[in-house]
């Protein structure tokens, strides 16, 4: 089987279905539950002190393209980006039972996602240039690799003065202890939600942040270590997703979406500190999962460079909002929704507002879709239940309106596509339907009630053939970020309408095409998500991120 050929069916066989879920394992082994937390023991820790004060800018201002002046690189704003985009946002406990959330959402609270960092020496503090993993847990940052400055001097060389590297990596096998075959899939939404998380938080510092596309799987591997047999030998592997650049103070730059490929060797052929623990007592092995990673690893590609907008701040276009919640509030107080009260709905005015933030403009694509360099893959099939005044039904949001013929055409004949009332005419909308699709929605999501007891719930539905032979097989990846970006957006916008979201990785999938028509693999759905009221868990109580010392 070609490459193409085996993710297609992987996707097939990681479906659930009423009758036949994907494969899992057949209970959760309790005493094997992977850490969630990797260490490198023996590399030097650098504590990132947190913030005293909140100073960051109302949340509404990070969606203004140059609304926001860039903030200089330094220990705190380093620091700040981390605790706005990786870090832990709190500890719960139940009983005897105690475990850590973070600013970034994952399937099952098992956050495979790791965070690299490769910095120069502009804070003195951290004494660049190194590779540094982020460890959530202490909110500290481990050194990995130091290396000379000439050398950091070539790999920076494309990008403007100041400039820095993250990285992310998954460590599939925390997924895979709960949900077995799926889990890949779960490992790239949750890639997508902190590639979000990282870029909302640089937003909110006024930085840009573009995921260097050209590189190739290896080329990850090669900057992050992560193919160092030594240090990762008892301990479960990490595999490569994506580098970043971060641009404090881009000024209109123009830059490549590569590094300089020679200077890899030379980072990979330095010393480097640490060995990985291991998260599990027992090696487990999914076959299905090594040969999904496999068939999509990403060959070098070439893409068009990335324009940055000038930093000057544009006169705002509408007054700049001065009360409301900073956006630090918003990042730290996400949480996902487990219940949600069936009652409380949203104007449709809001629920326009909240998907205005999902569709790109065309020449400015704002934040978060000016960090990937494609074009909109992804589209919404809506399930609305409580939105003033619109009837409830099914709707669909065409997030490229160049390819509104082509969904229209594989989705069933009968459908209205009339435009909402009210509806801004830059929006997209389209009710199909109108009925009550509660029941629907909830039975479509393997039962689970949060997706018929919410204002709206949704399935986001990838122009998957197409795209896949188009680019390869590796482009899967892509898709499944894509959703996981949509999913962060929605995430923090359902915050700050006072409400709540919950992303849902748990449906049916060749159902849920039904519904819609979908009868080929043109359009698959990828990833769920909903928004409502929610009901608290009195049950549970909350406890700081991190000891006050850290302050
Ligand atoms: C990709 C993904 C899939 C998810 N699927 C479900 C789901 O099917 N049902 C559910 O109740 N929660 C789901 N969640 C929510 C997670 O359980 C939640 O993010 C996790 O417990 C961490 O809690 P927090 O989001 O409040 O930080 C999903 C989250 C993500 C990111």
């Amino acid at each position: 089987m070609d490459a193409l050929e085996t993710i297609l069916a992987y996707h097939d066989r990681s479906k659930h279905h009423p009758h036949r879920y994907a494969a899992g394992p057949s209970g959760l082994d309790w005493p094997n539950q992977p850490d969630p937390f990797r260490r490198f023991d023996g590399a030097p820790l650098v504590r990132l002190p947190l913030p005293r004060q909140d100073d960051t800018p109302p949340y509404e201002l990070i969606y203004r393209p140059g609304a926001i002046l860039p903030a200089s690189l330094t220990l705190e704003s380093l620091s700040r980006f981390w605790e706005c985009s990786l870090a832990l946002s709190a500890w719960k406990a139940y009983g005897d039972s105690r475990w850590s959330l973070r600013i970034n959402p994952s399937s099952g609270n098992l956050h495979p996602t790791e965070g690299y960092l490769v910095l120069g020496d502009e804070v003195p503090e951290v004494e660049g240039p190194a590779v540094y993993h982020y460890a959530p847990g202490e909110h500290a940052l481990e050194k990995r690799c130091p290396f000379s400055r000439k050398t950091w001097r070539i790999l920076m060389s494309p990008f403007p003065a100041g400039a820095f590297l993250i990285g992310l990596s998954s460590i599939h096998w925390r997924e895979a202890w709960k949900y077995g075959e799926r889990a890949f899939r779960y490992c790239q939404h949750d890639v997508g939600h902190a590639l979000g998380a990282l870029r909302v938080a640089a937003g909110l510092l006024g930085w840009q942040l573009s995921v260097l596309e050209e590189l190739s799987d290896r080329q990850v591997t090669s900057l992050l270590g992560l193919d160092r047999r030594a240090d990762f030998a008892e301990a479960e592997p990490e595999e490569p997703d994506l580098i970043a650049v971060v641009c404090p103070a881009a000024e209109g730059a123009v830059v490549p979406r590569r590094l300089p490929a020679e200077v890899l060797p030379v980072v990979a052929g330095s010393e480097w500190a640490g060995r990985a623990n291991p998260l599990s007592a027992k090696a487990v092995k999914w076959e299905a999962i090594d040969l999904a990673a496999r068939a999509t690893a990403k060959p070098a590609t070439t893409v068009a460079p990335c324009r940055f907008p000038g930093t000057r701040p544009a006169p705002p276009a509408a007054p700049t909002p001065t009360g409301g919640p900073t956006s630090r509030e918003i990042i730290v107080q996400r949480r996902s929704g487990t219940a949600y009260d069936g009652r409380t709905g949203m104007s449709a005015g809001a629920f326009y507002r909240m998907l205005g933030r999902l569709v790109p403009r065309a020449e400015k694509r704002g934040l978060p879709w000016d960090c990937i360099c494609w074009s909109p893959r992804i589209h919404l099939l809506l399930f609305v239940h409580l939105i003033e005044p619109l009837t409830p039904g099914l709707y669909a949001l065409v997030r490229d309106g160049e390819q509104a013929g082509r969904l229209r055409e594989a989705l069933k004949e009968n459908f209205a596509w009339t435009s909402p009332p009210g509806c801004p005419d830059q929006l997209p909308l389209y009710k199909l339907r109108e009925m009550d699709c509660r029941r629907t929605a909830r039975q479509l999501s393997l039962g689970q009630d949060i997706a018929g007891s919410g204002a709206f719930s949704l399935a986001m539905v990838a122009d998957f053939d197409g795209s896949l032979r188009e680019s390869g097989a590796w482009f899967y990846r892509r898709l499944f970020w894509e959703a996981g970006l949509i999913g962060q957006v929605l995430y923090l916008e359902a915050e700050a309408a006072g409400l709540r979201g919950t992303g849902i990785g748990a449906y049916f999938d060749d159902k849920v095409h039904e519904t819609f028509g979908l009868v080929d693999r043109r359009f698959q759905s990828l990833y769920h998500f909903t928004v409502g009221g929610p009901i608290e868990d009195p049950r549970l109580t909350t406890q700081p991120p991190y000891p006050a010392a850290n302050g």
